[in-house]
């Protein structure tokens, strides 16, 4: 047993020694690299939105999508704040949980800074309610945070996390894993690196998507961070994950990829845009469901899945290029000798760096298809580069696509 299990007892005040270095290295990762939503020049957007040939299911595409995401990341924060921050014990991973809501109420802020400069009506804030697929989500993810809530109160009337019951231990990993793996792994992530980089692709909202690819970059962390952590968890907690969870957590998943469904087809409502349709982009969601919970031993639930937009990878590397390496890092990197590769090593660590204290084997072994054995034309990001592409020989997998692909 760790020194310092993840639930406790230990004190909480007490920050070293450190029993889990990789969340305090990924906090500190983090930290260079801040940014600002002044950064994104946003006024071609201006121009876009004001374009009165602006084809209506491009404006209607790129305003439900911030609309979602703007909610999202409220919520997001407001969770980590009043769930895992409480929950969790040793004073490195509640650190990074700071870190993981200060970056939320960044990119609350960075969703305003667009509104307010486009002139998007202030019900954009109301979309939540009014569209019932993004309502649904809203709410379940609220739904999936009330037993952890009750285990707080619990704790807060006497009885330490530590003496968990296991009906509640599985509520937390439960909470856990559509957190980090769906929440964020899915339906951020989809969201954040599909439509609106398609809309960008065809000339339209480039301001937008690049904002979205510096929030892509915080949350590849996160999903890392939290990808570590519910490995970690399990190993600790092996009692939780029974096959009546795994069920449970393989609902989820279907419920959450029917609700994606209902949402994009509300963004897309009045039929595809070029490059971009419903179908594609629910196989998408499904192909990162699938990696998320692949990558911390869980079954990997879509046979039909698959990754429709390889140019995802690609659109960050460009983006990385222009933003981070030319321009951010020399402006704020904060620990001074960091050049992008090292801050791209710390970022997207591998095994070496963040170990679980055990590992946990695939339940199964299928590999994730990454086309559609029907459609010629689907490629996998791997094939889009030359052989001897040097991004590659570093990573065997697009970190943007996988940001821990060596704990797998
Ligand atoms: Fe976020
Ligand atoms: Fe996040």
């Amino acid at each position: 047993m760790s020194p310092k299990p993840l639930l406790g007892p230990c004190d909480s005040y007490q920050l070293e020694p450190f029993a889990y270095e990789w969340a305090w290295t990924m906090a500190r990762a983090q930290e260079n690299n801040n940014w600002a939503p002044e950064e994104i020049a946003v006024a071609p957007d201006v121009a876009d939105y004001k374009d009165p040939t602006l084809d209506p299911k491009h404006k209607h595409l790129f305003v439900s999508v911030m609309a979602q995401l703007t909610t999202f990341d409220i919520e997001r924060g407001d969770d980590a704040a009043e769930t895992f921050l409480s929950v969790f014990q040793p004073a490195e991973i509640r650190h990074f949980f700071k870190r993981l809501v200060w970056e939320e109420g960044l990119h609350t802020r960075s969703y305003r800074y667009v509104i307010e400069n486009l002139g998007i009506p202030l019900s954009i804030y109301d979309t939540w309610k009014t569209v019932p697929a993004m309502k649904a989500r809203v709410e379940m993810a609220q739904q999936l945070s009330e037993p952890v809530l009750q285990s707080i109160k619990r704790q807060i009337e006497g009885r330490p996390y530590h003496q968990m019951d296991l009906a509640e231990k599985q509520a937390l990993l439960r909470s856990l894993v559509f957190w980090f793996l769906i929440f964020e792994g899915v339906w951020f992530w989809v969201s954040l690196l599909g439509p609106v980089q398609q809309l960008a692709r065809l000339g339209r909202f480039k301001g937008g998507a690049e904002q979205f690819t510096y929030i892509a970059r915080d949350e590849s962390q996160h999903i890392g961070f939290g990808q570590a952590l519910i490995r970690e968890y399990m190993v600790q907690n092996p009692e939780a994950v029974t096959d009546d969870l795994l069920a449970t957590i393989l609902a989820d998943t279907h419920r959450a990829i029917d609700l994606e469904s209902e949402y994009i087809a509300y963004c897309l409502k009045d039929g595809p845009i070029l490059g971009y349709s419903v179908n594609e982009h629910v196989a998408t969601a499904k192909f990162f469901a699938n990696m998320r919970l692949g990558a911390v031993g869980l079954p990997q639930p879509f046979d039909d899945a698959y990754h429709a937009f390889p140019w995802m990878a690609e659109q960050m590397e460009i983006r990385k290029e222009k933003n981070f390496f030319e321009t951010r890092v020399t402006e704020y990197q904060a620990g001074g000798a960091l050049s992008f590769d090292d801050a791209d090593e710390e970022g997207m660590a591998g095994p070496e760096e963040f170990p679980a204290t055990g590992v946990i084997p695939p339940r199964t072994a299928r590999e994730v298809p990454t086309e559609a054995p029907a459609e010629d034309d689907k490629k996998s990001v791997r094939e889009l580069f030359p052989e001897d592409d040097p991004y590659f020989q570093k990573h065997e997998q697009s970190q943007w696509d996988d940001p821990l692909a060596g704990l797998k």
